[in-house]
């Protein structure tokens, strides 16, 4: 099991946000996460990455205990964190920025062929070497955000939205490029989103309200307009 989060309760602050997350994501597994705005996606990934400490629950990696552990010491055990909205350094270049992303690799020649193994899978990278990242495009730019996460060669990838302020063609595209990474890797992906064509890549999908976990299922049954609009208006604990 690369995932294993129980019971597991977290905000800001003294104020709760998550209040009871239950989810499991099996080795090489991609699963999705829906959910309207405000329902705790982000928080949730956030969380499990130790970037927001737990208010109570577990949260297994690997079969361990990692709950409040900090992000560091998850991205050099496997584990990395796409955020929302392709953070990227925006004064260095794409080239600059895919050495940050592998900042925790020694040899250069590894950098370099990890470097190579990004542009493989998105080649539009690989003719913008020298560009700032500040100046790519939107769906560039969501391109490189992943590309730093894969410099680590990870096991586990969480990934906040990655289809944002992409074209529509390019969002299956970007699917895609993610369900090539977890075939050819084996890494299991944890991905929220909104669109409706995660349902092409996903093993299983959870649908989060207000704080919970609304409702879990097969990613045909929430294909169809009228289980999907169901599943988000969902009572809490159906
Ligand atoms: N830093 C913060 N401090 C206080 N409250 C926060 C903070 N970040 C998020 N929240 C609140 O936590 C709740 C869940 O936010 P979260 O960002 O996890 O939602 P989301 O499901 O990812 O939404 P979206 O689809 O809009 O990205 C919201 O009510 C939000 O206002
Ligand atoms: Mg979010």
């Amino acid at each position: 099991m690369a995932l294993e989060v129980t019971n597991l309760r977290a905000g800001y602050g003294k104020k709760t946000v998550l209040t009871d997350i239950s989810l499991r994501l099996g080795d090489g597994e991609i699963v999705a996460m829906i959910g309207v705005n405000g329902a705790g996606k982000s928080t949730t990934l956030n969380t499990i990455f130790g970037l927001i400490p737990p208010q109570a629950g577990t949260i297994r990696y690997n079969g361990q205990e990692i709950g409040g552990r900090r992000p560091g010491l998850n991205v050099l055990d496997g584990m990395t964190l796409t955020p929302q909205g392709a953070r990227v350094f925006p004064n260095l270049t794409i080239h600059q920025n895919l050495t940050m992303g592998g900042y925790t690799i020694r040899h250069r020649s590894e950098v370099n062929a990890r470097r190579e193994n990004v542009f493989r899978l998105f080649p539009v990278l690989a003719q913008r070497l020298n560009q700032r990242a500040g100046t790519l495009s939107g769906g560039e730019r969501q391109m490189l955000a992943i590309g730093m996460s894969l410099m680590m060669k990870p096991k586990l990838m969480l990934i906040d939205e990655p289809s944002t302020g992409l074209a529509p063609l390019l969002v299956t595209e970007m699917l895609e490029h993610l369900k090539r990474v977890n075939r050819e890797t084996g890494t299991s992906l944890l991905i929220v989103e909104q669109t409706q064509q995660i349902m092409t890549i996903a093993d299983r999908v959870y649908c989060m309200k207000l704080g919970r976990i609304a409702v879990e299922g097969k990613p045909e049954r929430f294909m169809d307009r009228e289980e999907l609009r169901k599943a988000y208006l969902a009572d809490v604990g159906e």
